[in-house]
């Protein structure tokens, strides 16, 4: 069977862009594919963290994807920093990568430029995350499209590795959702939807109270023509929020636009904001039930014992390829 493996930052709420790019493909994927789910802690402390809060949302993280359906008898689910593998190969990535190619990721530029303090972890950070990949021998990658870049550089890295030392990585294609693999900012439809976004208006938790969805799809900002149409150039904000109910509902934007002829924009956004709620109601319901069960604990035990079997593997590979350690 194909591997698949995909991480989610535990920092700040899991936003329904979050969601749509990466959890949405994650539960589809689980019946076809051998897949690896992973809370990338290590990623999170790239910028400083409050511990106990950081704590907290490793746990939270963790509830989440299990209550948007990952079944962790079909699917591996572990947090990074209990795999030592990934520390280690990550190390190994961050020295066949080359200066340049890391200071010339866009998300290492929106995040260090006009800061001071920014940490040398914020420009290695793609080594770590293409270890977390080449570890598991993945074929593919369900990711947003801003982690286009990123799943890019890892393939040049594992290409740089085998010509360099030997052909041990398999090289991992990325897959982005159908609809909604840049969810935009509710305030700002130009821009993605984010979790650090300082306007919380602009960003739907998954954790967010049926009123508070209503309230942000409400004040959504779209255009003054009242027509619903979908045209991303011109119509951006109404085409995010066709774009989040065609993704949440699997209809096609085309019957969208259709339903939504001669319709307002006051009753569009009511109609969107109730599939939002609809959607999430379940999952908010499992997670209640699962942020206080023992199994949580049980299921991320026995996922960190799974992945550091397959992770060392490919480690053990690795050092043997680069002459690290005694052969072994
Ligand atoms: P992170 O935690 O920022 O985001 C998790 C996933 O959500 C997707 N995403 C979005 N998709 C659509 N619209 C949006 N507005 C939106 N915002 C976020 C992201 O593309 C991602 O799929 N570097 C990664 C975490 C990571 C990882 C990995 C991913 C570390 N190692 C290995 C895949 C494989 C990140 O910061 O994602």
């Amino acid at each position: 069977m194909k591997k698949i493996f995909s991480g989610v930052q535990p920092t700040g709420t899991v936003t329904l862009g979050n969601y749509i790019g990466a959890f949405r493909q994650f539960t589809t994927l689980q019946d076809e594919y051998d897949c690896i789910f992973c809370i990338v802690d290590q990623h999170a402390i790239t910028v400083p963290q409050d511990r106990l809060e950081l704590r907290k949302t490793i746990r939270s993280l963790a509830a989440l994807y299990l209550a948007a359906g990952i079944d962790p008898k079909k699917a591996i689910l572990f947090i990074q920093s209990e795999v030592p593998a990934h520390a280690q190969a990550g190390w190994m990535m961050q020295c066949i990568s080359y200066i340049g190619e890391l200071e010339r990721m866009t998300q290492f530029k929106d995040k260090s430029s006009g800061k001071d303090g920014v940490s040398a972890s914020l420009l290695t950070y793609p080594p770590l995350m293409a270890a977390d990949i080449l570890l598991y021998q993945t074929d593919i990658v369900p990711v947003g499209d801003d982690q286009k870049q990123h799943v890019e550089l890892t393939r040049d890295l594992a290409e740089r590795f085998n010509k360099r030392y030997n052909d041990v990585l398999t090289i991992p294609e990325i897959r982005l959702p159908k609809n909604g693999a840049r969810i935009k900012a509710l305030q700002d439809p130009l821009k993605k939807m984010s979790k650090s976004d300082p306007n919380k208006k602009s960003t739907i938790s998954l954790l967010d109270t049926p009123k508070e969805i209503e309230k942000k799809i409400k004040s959504a900002v779209t255009d003054s023509e009242g027509v619903v149409a979908y045209d991303v150039a011109n119509k951006p904000g109404v085409s995010n929020l066709l774009t989040i109910e065609a993704a949440l509902t699997n209809e096609t934007i085309e019957a969208l636009v259709a339903k939504y002829q001669g319709v307002g924009y006051g009753d569009f956004k009511a109609s969107v904001a109730q599939a939002v709620i609809e959607h999430l109601q379940p999952i908010q319901e499992r997670y209640e039930a699962l942020l206080t069960s023992e199994e949580l604990d049980i299921i991320l035990d026995e996922g960190a014992l799974k992945a550091q079997a397959v992770a060392s593997k490919t480690l053990k590979k690795m050092e043997n390829a680069m002459g690290l350690g005694r052969k072994r």
